[in-house]
């Protein structure tokens, strides 16, 4: 199975669970706060990506083929950075998960 991300061709590997493990393989950033934690994947929404003109989470996104995965651009880096803020603010205060 193939997909590209930020137009460079990946091949997926069967391992791959969903694209933030592909473009972690690759070496391609995506942040990412509740993934690696005991809080509910989904949850802080900071690994927003655009699969083929659709905004997705990468964490909770599988890989299929074709699929045109972007994840360097501007307004989604802004993103990331304000859900996160909000993210470790509501971690902060309330102690539970924010979904
Ligand atoms: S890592 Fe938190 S929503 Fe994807």
């Amino acid at each position: 199975m193939n997909l590209t991300i930020d137009g460079k061709a990946v091949r997926v590997r069967k391992m791959d669970k969903n694209l933030l493990e592909v473009a972690s393989r690759v070496r391609v950033v995506i942040p990412c706060a509740c993934y690696r934690s005991d809080r509910a994947k989904g949850c802080c929404r900071a690994c927003v990506v655009v699969v083929n003109g659709r905004r997705r989470y990468a964490c909770v996104t599988a890989p299929a083929e074709g699929m045109k995965v972007t994840v360097t651009r501007a307004d989604l880096k802004a993103l990331r950075r304000q859900r996160l803020a909000e993210y470790r603010q509501k971690k902060g205060s309330a102690r539970r998960c924010c979904c």
